[in-house]
């Protein structure tokens, strides 16, 4: 009995509610973008850090002998502006400056001219 009375109204309010039309607000959320692919190692700069820490250390992580030490902006941002080829020419086949005498390869002769550019490249990406 009771069913019957309350079926239309149900009906009722269901088509009211239809009728205001209300709008559902939007779940949708972006999805995140994929993560920045990973940089994938770098193996001349793993060469020249080698090369780095195993020759050209011994007087640019001081500055022995007036060398530029390793990540001092004020001494390398100069001579990083004569250009790569500058530096390159000057670490192999040595440079006479104002401040001391840079040995051809760091008087390392068994280093190849790759390894000596790239331990070149290494201290320049030091300085940012
Ligand atoms: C025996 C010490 C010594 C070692 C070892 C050495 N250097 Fe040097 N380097 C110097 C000195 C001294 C200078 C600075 C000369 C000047 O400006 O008067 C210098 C300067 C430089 C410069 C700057 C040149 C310019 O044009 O200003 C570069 C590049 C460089 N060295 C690279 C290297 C690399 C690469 C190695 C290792 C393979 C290395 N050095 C090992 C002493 C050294």
């Amino acid at each position: 009995m009771l069913k019957r009375t309350l079926y239309p109204l149900l009906l009722l309010a269901v088509l009211a509610a239809c009728s205001k039309n209300e709008s559902v607000p939007a779940t949708s959320a972006a999805a995140p973008p994929a993560a920045a692919a990973v940089p994938a190692a770098n193996d001349s700069m793993a060469k020249g850090e080698h090369v780095y820490k195993a020759t050209c250390s011994l007087c640019h992580a001081t500055g022995a002998g007036g060398s530029p030490v390793f990540g001092d902006k004020a001494d390398w941002s100069p001579r990083i502006a004569q250009g790569k080829e500058t530096l390159y020419g000057h670490a192999l086949k040595g440079f006479t400056g104002a401040k001391g005498t840079m040995p051809p390869k760091g008087a390392n002769p068994s280093l190849s001219d790759d390894d000596v550019k790239a331990a070149v490249d290494y201290m320049v990406a030091q300085i940012k």
